[in-house]
């Protein structure tokens, strides 16, 4: 018989390009103004990877900071998780690059595809096998540099992105431990899969000069679609994890969800009925960096003392798919 054990989240790292592009600089690209962005998006600026820089060197710079964290060693990991749909490559997983980036081989190490749920999807995954004892340090990563897949003249899209990797190791806990997982939740709805699509590039529609001249290898999205989908979809994930816990949203100390837009974030604050005060927002600096948005966002709060060992944190996403999740723990 297998044996249950707890997950937890041992440590956590971030990391971002150095550049910055700032709203200023998108008004002398395309169409647009400080002050939309800031009042439709919530949004100031966002960090833009080098032309060299591809997913898993930021990757690689987050997971060392999240290994530091949880004071293990490389070698105690022993799976790999990358939430990406702007990996190095279509293939090889970015998870297979950033195995041997850390020296380490022999164990699985797989990509997940979920858009801006893809760090939620590979928390849920994660839980499964360290639970069933099946793995003890898994690293959950959530990166991307949609930047590099992003037309920059189309201003409906191009003001929306920014680069960053959050890395986690998640582990089993001890059994005096209080930190652990109690619940998630992960789901999709595929009739919505066009309204957020890089049409070019896969089998559907492989690369050609005609696909290229056209611009169809960069992020094709029907915003206002997506955002009344988005904001039910969260509060979906929240109400099933909190009522299959028998808990109240008043028991949460901190709510992050995906950082999209933070009209989103606010009307999904409401719905729960949550305090405002503690719905953590940090889209103002990073814009939406897709399936890092949570992982960086919960690094930064942990490492600024705002979320603190023993808090219940609920984490919910969204993203193309459409998938949505969430994760209710104990930090
Ligand atoms: N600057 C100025 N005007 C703009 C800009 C801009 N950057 N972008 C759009 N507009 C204009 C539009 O052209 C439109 O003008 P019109 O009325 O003359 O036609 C007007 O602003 C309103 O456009 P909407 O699209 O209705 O604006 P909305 O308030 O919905 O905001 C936004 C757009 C920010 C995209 C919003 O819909 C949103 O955040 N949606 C969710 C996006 C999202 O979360 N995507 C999924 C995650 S990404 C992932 O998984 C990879």
């Amino acid at each position: 018989m297998i044996e249950k054990y707890f997950a937890k989240i041992k440590g956590t790292g971030r990391y971002v390009p150095e550049k910055i592009l700032t709203n200023f600089d998108l008004e002398k690209m395309v169409d647009t103004s400080d002050e939309w962005i800031r009042t439709r998006t919530g949004m100031s600026e966002r960090h833009i990877a080098s032309e060299s820089q591809a997913a898993s060197d930021l990757a690689y710079e987050a997971a060392l900071k999240a290994i530091e964290d949880a004071n293990i060693k490389n070698k105690d990991i022993d799976m790999i998780i990358c939430g990406t749909i702007s990996g190095d490559h279509p293939f090889p997983s970015t998870a297979c690059i950033l195995q041997k980036k850390l020296g380490l081989k022999n164990f699985p190490a797989f990509d997940v595809s979920a858009g801006c749920t893809g760090w939620i999807y590979g928390a849920n995954i994660a839980k499964q096998y360290v639970e069933n004892g099946l793995a003890k340090n898994v690293l959950v990563i959530g990166v991307e540099i949609l930047t590099k897949i992003t037309n920059y003249q189309d201003r409906n899209t191009c003001v929306l992105f920014g680069d960053g990797a959050g890395a986690t190791i998640i582990s089993r806990a001890e059994p005096k431990d209080i930190s652990r997982f109690i619940d998630t939740e992960i789901s999709a709805d595929g009739s919505h899969y066009d309204l957020l699509v890089q049409h070019a590039g896969g089998s559907r529609m492989p690369a050609s000069q005609k696909t290229v001249e056209k611009n169809l290898h960069t992020v094709y999205m029907e915003g206002n679609k997506i955002f009344k989908l988005a904001i039910r979809s969260m509060y979906n994930a929240c109400d099933i994890v909190l009522k299959r816990n028998n808990m109240d949203v008043k028991s949460i100390d901190w709510l992050i969800t995906h950082q999209a837009n933070l009209r989103i974030i606010q009307a999904l604050g409401k719905k729960l009925k949550i305090d405002e005060n503690k719905v953590i927002v940090n889209i103002e600096k990073y814009a939406n960096t897709s399936a890092a948005t949570i992982p960086i966002a919960l690094d930064e709060a942990i490492r600024n003392n705002v979320i603190r060992h023993g808090d219940i944190v609920l984490l919910a996403s969204f993203g193309a798919g459409l998938t949505s999740g969430s994760l209710l723990l104990r930090l």
